[in-house]
């Protein structure tokens, strides 16, 4: 059974990282159009970078949860039919020891250079503006997509749903774009594992609502029993 599972704000939230629009959310202190744009990045680029070395810096305080973990357990149970798609630039799928995990929003723990085009792991601030290890040049960005961005990888994730048997959207608001339009693009079973009903939850031939470190477990039980 092929299953791709795509992940949301949602699933890190009980593990003390605030998702971004649901009530204290991160967008609610902060217009997305003046730190997640090229545009915004262009006209104040010290206010971007200090909005995401405070969200880099928060990486360091958290833990994986037990939904991360049951997903850990459904990969070594699966291998390579398990492919777990992130929205999230977080790196708590890989800290609970996944390796199937394709981020589509990027990575808060890589520095993208703007000048060599090199990308290098980082778990430090970029406001000041370090060196690229590279080419020495001060030009490094948060290597994750901003909106008016084109997300990575979407050939492989449109192929990974074209072919799987089941899709699984976890604690996810169903907003954004494309990753909103999985469950059309699926080819198999959907479900959907979120608090409160996503902007396309009737899209889905299944629900559950609760927390995912409720659900999510329950589920991969479920399905490994
Ligand atoms: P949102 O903040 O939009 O939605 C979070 C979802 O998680 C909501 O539907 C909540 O009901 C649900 N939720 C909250 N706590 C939960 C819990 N404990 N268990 C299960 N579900 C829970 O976050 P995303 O949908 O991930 O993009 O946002 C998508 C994209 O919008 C982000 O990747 C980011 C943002 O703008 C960019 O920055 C490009
Ligand atoms: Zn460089």
């Amino acid at each position: 059974m092929r299953i791709v599972v795509l992940t949301g704000a949602g699933i890190s939230a009980e593990s003390g990282l605030t998702t971004f629009r649901d009530s204290g959310g991160l967008w609610e202190g902060h217009d997305p159009m003046q730190v997640a744009t090229p545009e915004a990045y262009a006209d104040d680029p010290g206010l971007v970078q200090r909005f995401y070395d405070a969200r880099r810096a928060a990486l360091s305080q958290v833990e994986p949860n037990a939904a991360h973990h049951a997903l850990v357990r459904l990969e070594d149970a699966l291998g390579d039919d398990l492919l777990v798609v992130t929205q999230n630039v977080d790196d708590l799928h890989e800290q609970a020891g996944s390796r199937r995990v394709h981020h589509i929003h990027g990575r808060l723990r890589s520095a993208w250079c703007t000048r060599c085009d090199e990308r290098h792991d980082w778990h430090g601030p970029l406001a000041d503006g370090p060196a690229c290890p590279a080419c020495g040049a001060s030009g490094l960005r948060p290597d994750v997509v901003w909106f008016g961005e084109i997300p990575y990888g979407m050939d492989l994730v449109e192929q990974a749903l074209d072919e799987c048997d089941l899709f699984v959207s976890i604690g996810t608001s169903g907003v954004v774009y494309p990753a909103a339009a999985f469950v059309h693009w699926a080819r198999g079973a959907t479900l959907e594992l979120n608090l409160e009903p996503s902007a396309g939850a009737t899209d889905f031939a299944e629900s559950r609502r609760g927390p995912a470190t409720r659900l999510v477990p329950e589920w991969v039980d479920e399905l490994l029993a």
